[in-house]
């Protein structure tokens, strides 16, 4: 290292509780100290927030002042999410929810104006990870990968900018991947999905623009998940962030002025293999 500090690899998750990377952010640019209320105030959707980058971002978001509406299929870990968070003064609402079912993603919108009164962001996190070679892919794999991260993500998106549009503005986050820039082997619905994305995330930031209405896409690389606890996948033995890490990234998109929007950007650890790969 440049520093001649040594080398430290990402810390295993669950196993470095005195590391508190928005804390070293926070000391990094303002000296440290508590919370700075950076979303105080703010109504905040995380889909996928019981498990991986989406509870990081709850994490991130609650202690920023944030109030939580957290949304999966699974009620039990938003419950471990909630439990974690509200002992620290954190105001959570757990809905469950599949983002692949319309009615459940009206409804889950809808009962956050009823609960809060309105909708500042919208994360939209939820995805899933699967493939396998074009040619023995099935119908019902890809379909499964699409109705998830594409049409889970658009029924977000248009639920939020109906509640954003109304109010006057509103933020929409959304969580890609460096494989909508470059695809692994074997992961075409993903990489498909993750460019598309890209393409819903220009588009509400157009349709948006004269209503105050921000998109963004948040592409991140390699993130340690508790799904990859003891996998021997070769992907899961590459470098890794965590994911406190990209919720960093996320909060300073979720804090940047109404005015101003980051558009498009890339988190990835130092040392992974993307940029000079293929
Ligand atoms: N980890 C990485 O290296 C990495 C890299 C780039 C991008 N990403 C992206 O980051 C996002 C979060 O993934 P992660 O890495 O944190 O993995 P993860 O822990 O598996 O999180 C995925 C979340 O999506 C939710 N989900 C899956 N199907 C759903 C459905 N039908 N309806 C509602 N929620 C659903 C899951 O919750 P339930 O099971 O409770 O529904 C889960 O909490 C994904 O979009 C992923 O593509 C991850």
């Amino acid at each position: 290292m440049g520093d001649g500090s040594a080398y430290t690899p990402y810390p295993e998750i669950g196993t470095d509780d005195s590391r508190d990377p928005i804390q070293e952010q926070r000391v990094m640019t303002h000296g440290g100290g508590d919370a700075l209320g950076q979303l105080d105030g703010k109504i905040a959707v995380i889909t996928g927030a019981g498990t991986g980058i989406g509870k990081g971002i709850a994490r991130a978001y609650a202690r920023e002042g944030a109030k939580l509406v957290i949304a999966s299929r699974n009620r039990e870990t938003l419950d471990g999410t909630a439990a974690e968070l509200t002992p620290k003064g954190a105001t959570v609402l757990v809905v469950p929810t599949d983002v692949t079912k319309e009615d459940q993603v009206v409804a889950l919108y809808e009962r956050t104006v009823q609960e809060f009164g309105r909708l500042d962001i919208s994360v939209n996190n939820s995805g899933v990870f699967d493939g396998g070679p074009i040619e023995d892919l099935s119908l019902e794999t890809w379909q499964h990968v699409v109705d998830v991260n594409l049409t889970g993500v658009f029924l977000c998106t248009r639920e939020a900018f109906k509640i954003m549009k109304a109010q006057g503005g509103g933020r929409i986050i959304n969580i890609g991947s460096i494989s909508a820039q470059m695809p692994r082997d074997n992961a075409s619905p993903y990489a498909t999905t993750k460019h598309a994305l890209v393409g819903l995330t220009k588009s509400t930031a157009l349709e948006g623009r004269e209503h105050g209405i921000s998109a963004s896409i948040l592409h991140p690389g390699n993130v340690v998940i508790e799904r990859r606890a003891g996998s021997t996948a070769s992907a899961d033995a590459e470098p890794m962030m965590t994911p406190d890490d990209i919720a960093i990234a996320a909060l300073a998109i979720a804090a940047m002025p109404h005015y101003a929007n980051m558009l498009e950007s890339i988190v990835l650890p130092v040392d992974q293999e993307y940029l000079g790969r293929g």
